[in-house]
């Protein structure tokens, strides 16, 4: 069975062909995708009309170059998958009307994926995937999440973000330091060169004994911590900007890790797996592979390209749903968006 999946949840416009397997996960044939990021970067963020229209004009271009690559035509196509949310209701319409209208006219049924577990199953497009049961934390822009996977649809939530997602720390705090849109690559490159102990910022709900997470806090001391430091020094002084980037991926880095451990060590779980933008941070990788090696647990991540959104996620994901039997697709076009949807919602 072959697969067409589409993304266009946010600012990024994917399209991939997967392909079922009898005895192994679904093989990604190809996969093309268009980043809007340069369109936003003049706004210093995502304006959702200007991605709506954007992903209106890359979405078929996109499909025919994945046909092409895979060295398949329309008729090949299955099932056509599409992110269904969450994400900007515009942006989600797009998809789904595209992949709705495309598979009325090939008499194909349609499947409408959560864009999270697109992230949470991504690490299975790689070379070394994981086995369940795993805790995934799940750091996008949107999102910061830990569950406990115990299966294809079977999603327990531990903890949330009660505020601002880590990507959303990242990208404010980035902003703060001049960074253009989004931040985070920019900050974490900056951080490179600093030093993470040069300026305290809070590690906001570290002991709650719980899995959640607040980082709005992080950004007002971040703001707080480069008015000290006045903007002019900061604007000129390089090496106090690397010093203020880095501490201020540490405290992110730092909360995520610890909670992730906190998260191991609840479930018994051996295993972790990383997944969305936020995941492609070299700080916190490095961190979690040692604290992980410590422990005895393997962590998995997505291929860096695919940390980011991207159509390969989306396509995996329904054909992983389609061979676990946790989902049909189906041939009503309802084309119904949700905007927001919680990733346990999804049986
Ligand atoms: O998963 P994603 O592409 O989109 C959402 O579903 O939200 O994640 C985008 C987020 C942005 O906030 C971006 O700044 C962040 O991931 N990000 C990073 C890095 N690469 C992307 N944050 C820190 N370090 C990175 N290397
Ligand atoms: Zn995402």
């Amino acid at each position: 069975m072959q697969i067409l999946g589409i993304e266009s949840s946010c600012d990024e416009t994917g399209v991939a062909l997967v392909q079922t397997q009898d005895h192994d996960w679904p093989l990604l044939l190809a996969h093309a995708l268009h980043s809007q990021i340069e369109m936003h970067q003049a706004y210093g963020g995502v304006v959702p009309e200007l991605a709506s229209r954007d992903h209106i004009r890359r979405v078929l271009p996109l499909t025919r170059e994945v046909l092409s690559r895979a060295g398949r035509t329309l008729a090949d196509i299955d099932v056509v998958a599409y992110t269904r949310g969450p994400g900007l209701a515009g942006a989600l319409l797009v998809g789904s009307g595209v992949a709705c209208a495309l598979a009325a006219a090939l008499d194909k049924p349609v499947l409408g994926i959560h864009h999270l577990e697109g992230h949470l199953l991504s690490p299975f497009l790689s070379e070394d995937p994981p086995e369940f049961p795993f805790v995934a934390l799940l750091v996008s822009g949107g999102h910061t999440q830990l569950m406990r996977v115990d299966g294809v649809g079977q999603y327990t939530l531990l903890g949330e973000t009660i505020d601002d997602a880590a990507g959303e720390a990242f990208d404010k705090s980035a902003k703060l330091l001049g960074l253009p849109y989004p931040g985070g690559p920019g900050l974490s490159r900056l951080a490179e060169q600093g030093n993470p102990t040069a300026y305290k910022l809070p590690r906001p709900l570290l002991h709650s004994g719980d899995f959640d997470f607040s980082f709005a806090g992080l950004k007002t001391a971040v703001l707080t911590q480069s008015q000290k430091i006045g903007p002019q020094v900061l604007q000129e002084c390089e090496p106090a900007r690397a010093d203020l980037a880095a501490s201020t991926q540490a405290a992110i880095v730092e909360v995520l890790l610890k909670k992730s451990m906190s998260a191991l060590q609840y479930t018994g779980l051996k295993r972790l797996v990383v997944a969305g933008g936020v995941g492609a941070n070299r700080s916190l990788r490095e961190q979690l592979n040692a604290a992980c090696a410590q422990r005895g647990v393997r962590v998995h991540y997505p291929e860096l390209h695919l940390c980011t959104d991207n159509g390969a996620m989306i396509a995996m994901a329904a054909a992983m749903r389609v061979q676990a039997g946790m989902s049909q697709p189906t041939r009503e076009y309802a084309f119904d968006v949700k905007p927001r949807w919680p990733l346990d919602q999804t049986a």
